[in-house]
């Protein structure tokens, strides 16, 4: 899979891309992820991205040209699958999405910043508008990160263990059960006798009604009239 991302900030990305498992997808060469500054397709000498918004009003905005030349350039270059902009105002990312997404070959992400980017950019160039919870941050580039790692997870051959990410948390619209590790007994508190058993059938078993159980307790709305 590669991944453009288009942002006036790169020096926010780079060290999310540079360790563990996102580090090794990139040295497997089983992602690319390449960062465009927009101020190199700013036609100032300032290189200047942003200007006033039309009818006055707080903030500066993203300009249409320079994100336009960027996304005209890597579009010559080859075909992509979804042009996303990462927005407050948008849908939320959902596990159900990270997963669509990791299906796609190239996608380009378009990062915010300022008071929000030029609406002709999204009416225009944007295939898909992606938030990652109903806050505000300053920027879109701590989202992107978000969604890169939520997608780059769950690419074939990421994880070790091909079954991690299938036990994730609403993989099967459920939160995860609780985990242990050893010691099995650590100052009075005991891990649970089901896990040490053996038995994987009641392990299985156990851990879907946790599962259930912290789902209807923390995410009640997560649960559908059809999962029991
Ligand atoms: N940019 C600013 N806030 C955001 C959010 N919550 N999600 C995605 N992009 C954003």
């Amino acid at each position: 899979m590669r991944i453009d991302i288009i942002t006036a900030v790169p020096d926010l990305l780079i060290s999310p891309f540079e360790h563990s498992i996102i580090k090794r997808s990139k040295d497997k060469g089983i992602v690319e992820i390449y960062l465009h500054d927009l101020r190199d397709y700013s036609k100032n000498k300032y290189r200047q991205i942003d200007d006033y918004p039309f009818g006055g009003g707080a903030g500066m905005v993203l300009m249409i040209e320079p994100i336009e030349k960027c996304i005209n350039k890597l579009k010559s270059e080859r075909a992509y699958d979804e042009i996303i902009f990462m927005s407050p105002d948008a849908p939320v990312l959902t596990q159900s999405l990270a997963n669509q997404l990791s299906l796609f070959e190239n996608i380009i992400i378009l990062t915010g910043h300022y008071k929000g980017v030029d609406q002709r950019v999204r009416d225009h160039m944007i295939t898909r508008e992606i938030s990652i919870g109903d806050y505000v941050l300053s920027g879109g580039e701590l989202a992107a990160a978000v969604l890169v790692d939520s997608v780059v997870r769950l690419l074939p051959g990421v994880l070790n263990d091909e079954t991690s990410a299938l036990s994730d948390s609403f993989q099967d619209g459920l939160l995860s059960a609780p985990i242990y590790t050893r010691p099995a007994k650590y100052n009075d508190w005991e891990v649970p006798k089901v896990l040490l058993s053996g038995n994987f059938a009641e392990i299985e078993k156990w851990r879907h009604e946790e599962a259930l159980k912290h789902t209807k307790k923390l995410r009640p709305d997560l649960l559908k009239d059809d999962i029991i």
